[in-house]
């Protein structure tokens, strides 16, 4: 029995088109994530006793930590997502929306810096939404390769986008901002909602 296992989407493969195709999640997930957890599965010992989140958090760099990073990053990134128009979608925000404010200024500048910080993340990588644990303050964050926030045991992971060219470029060639203006169509906000709360 593997340790680590490949989730399944929490939608169809076709749930997110036409923002991303079906081909696009086809592939991203079934050929590039499910490349990185058949991979994990070959490093680790039989005896692996270490669930997913110990292995980011403890792994020194190198192929554990690269495969294990990418895994996690990319379970959270497929529940980031949701079909646009879903009550996941077009959820209120409530009291995050007023933290965004207090934060950003309002949720289109919060959207447009969020969109700089990815868009300049220099190769592969991913754009976070992150809210510190002490003092709630939001911030965003790019991380490169396979890096992820949980790494830092004082950070909150809300949102991510994925900005590794295997992400967007069936859909959108090498328009990596093309990908980040439609990415906002379809946000999970109940996903995030959720994940401020902790
Ligand atoms: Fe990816």
């Amino acid at each position: 029995m593997p340790a680590i296992i490949l989730p399944d989407l929490p939608y169809k493969t076709d749930a997110l088109a036409p923002v991303l195709s079906q081909e696009t999640l086809e592939y991203h997930w079934g050929k590039h994530h499910r490349a990185y957890v058949d991979n994990l599965n070959k490093l680790l010992p039989p005896d692996n006793l270490q669930n997913l989140e110990s292995l980011v958090q403890t792994a020194p760099p190198g192929p554990i930590f690269n495969n294990a990073g990418q895994i996690w990053n990319h379970n959270f990134y497929w529940q980031c997502l949701a079909a646009k128009g879903s009550a996941e979608n077009i959820c209120d925000l409530g009291p995050l929306h007023q933290a965004i404010n207090t934060q950003f200024g309002s949720l289109d500048t919060f959207k447009a810096q969020f969109i700089e910080a990815a868009v300049k993340q220099f190769g592969s990588g991913w754009a976070w939404l992150v809210k510190d644990k002490i003092t709630s303050r939001l911030t965003i964050e790019t991380t490169a390769n396979a890096e992820t926030p949980l790494q830092k045991k004082d950070k909150i992971p809300l949102l991510t986008c994925d900005v590794w060219e295997h992400a967007y470029y069936i859909d959108y060639r090498n328009r990596r901002p093309d990908y980040l203006k439609a990415f906002w169509e379809i946000v999970n906000w109940a996903f995030i909602l959720k994940n401020w709360k902790k």
